[in-house]
């Protein structure tokens, strides 16, 4: 098979200046492409700011004789993610790949959790990815090609103490890569979600050293390549760490249907055992098929 190459194309990585953001936008430039390298230059915490995590990664890129250009402004500020697509289609003139990667913690228990950090990690992920794609999703639609790939956690999918903010808006962003990806399919854009774990300043404190050596970047960016790529697989969500790659999935069971006359919660408990049984159980393409499965059972089917 041939390489994955970006020869001509016009790849945006947001958050680029550091860690996994860095990793991935070398790899692209690598490959070929013409790299946009979005940061802040914030600390973990979001606070801060300085273009010069940006114009670093560029210098980077330049010396390994690929191209790119910098741009220091947040994700997550209106003007901010308006000049980023601006500021690609100026120097490029299109927009080919989308990785949406910028992002902050503000880890607290709920009920010590200030409502503003909420917001701020809300605000960053969530809107920080919402706010730059509105304005591409017009040029690739146009183009009629884009990809897209989105940055999940584990702690959107699965949960994590201390971070309900942080999971609240990372699986945000699953439901919006979900239907993006079926909005996006008659003109060829596919989206798809990043889960990573990596070692970088966002998780060097919670991971002991011998772990960290195991979770380099490099790592991870391979699959958000592939997901980049022509031959991308479109609604998925790859999990990518220490090597290793998976399809993390949303299943429903079959369940049980408890008929319709005089149903009460003792009914629901006494056929807990039916209802979340997984024997059958699927996971959706669309939202549509949960409703066509709950008809066809009460249907008898
Ligand atoms: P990092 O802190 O090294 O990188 C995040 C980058 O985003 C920083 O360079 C920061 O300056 C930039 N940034 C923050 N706010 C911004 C804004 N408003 N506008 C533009 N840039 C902004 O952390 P890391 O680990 O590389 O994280 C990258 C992504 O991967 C994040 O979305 C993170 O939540 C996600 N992730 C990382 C995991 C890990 O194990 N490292 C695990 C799961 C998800």
């Amino acid at each position: 098979m041939s390489d994955i190459r970006f020869d001509g194309k016009v790849v945006i990585v947001t958050g680029a200046g550091g860690g996994l953001g860095r990793q991935h936008a070398l790899e692209f430039a690598r490959r070929g492409a013409q790299a946009v390298i979005n940061d802040l230059g914030a600390s973990v915490d979001g606070s801060g700011g300085s273009s010069a995590a940006a114009d670093k990664v560029v210098e980077e890129i330049k010396a390994a004789g690929g191209e790119a250009i910098a741009d220091g402004g947040s994700v997550a500020d209106d003007a901010g993610a308006e000049n980023l697509i601006k500021r690609a289609m100026d120097a490029y003139g299109r927009i080919d790949v989308m990785i949406c990667n910028a992002g902050i913690l503000r880890d607290k228990s709920f009920s010590k959790m200030e409502m503003a950090d909420f917001a701020a990690v809300l605000n960053v992920h969530l809107w920080g990815t919402v706010k730059p794609l509105h304005h591409a999703w017009p040029i690739m639609r146009e183009q009629k090609y884009g990809r897209v790939v989105v940055t999940t956690s584990s702690t959107g999918l699965y949960g994590n103490f201390g971070q309900a903010n942080y999971g609240a808006a990372k699986l945000g962003l699953v439901g919006l890569m979900k239907t993006l990806a079926i909005e996006g399919e008659r003109d060829n854009i596919k989206v798809n979600a990043i889960s990573p774990i990596a070692a970088t300043r966002m998780t060097e404190n919670v991971m002991p050293p011998p772990l960290l050596e195991k979770l380099l970047p490099e790592y991870v960016s391979p699959g958000v390549v592939y997901l980049a790529s022509e031959e991308a697989p479109t609604a998925t969500i790859l999990t990518a760490g220490a090597g290793v790659f998976s399809v993390a999935k949303l299943y429903e069971t079959e369940g049980a249907w408890l008929g319709e006359g005089g149903l009460s919660a003792e009914e629901v408990r006494d056929n807990w055992a039916r209802i979340s049984d997984p024997a059958g159980q699927q996971a959706y393409g669309q939202g549509n098929e949960q409703i066509q499965k709950m008809i066809r059972r009460a249907m008898g089917g």
